[in-house]
């Protein structure tokens, strides 16, 4: 089962991910802070944003037109940003890094 590690205000957690579910689904079932998902992953809402870390972002599969819109006018907005519900985990992403945003957190 790959993990995620999350970053949020110097604390680091590790966690356990299904593979097949969003960074975003993993982050509210354990309570991360600073990752509100407001659409419920629809991305619609952007309040799922993430800094992906560590030459992760590359791996990830690119972003779709509408997350990319999203992510264009968002405050604290990186080259590495992405909007967490849009990550699906699969093997291949195990030890996945991302911080969340101190704006957020
Ligand atoms: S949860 Fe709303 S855009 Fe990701």
């Amino acid at each position: 089962m790959p993990h995620i590690k999350f970053l949020n205000n110097g604390e680091e957690s590790c966690i356990h991910a299904d593979t097949g579910s969003t960074v975003m689904s993993v982050a509210t079932m354990n309570n991360v802070n600073g990752i509100v998902a407001e659409c419920g992953g629809g991305c619609s809402c952007a309040t799922c944003h993430v800094y992906v870390e560590g030459g992760w972002f590359d791996k990830l599969e690119p972003a779709a037109p509408e997350e990319l819109e999203l992510l264009e006018f968002l405050e604290g907005v990186q080259p590495n940003s992405r909007l967490s519900c849009q990550i699906a985990m699969d093997t291949e992403l195990d030890g996945l890094t991302v911080s969340v945003p101190p704006q957020q957190g």
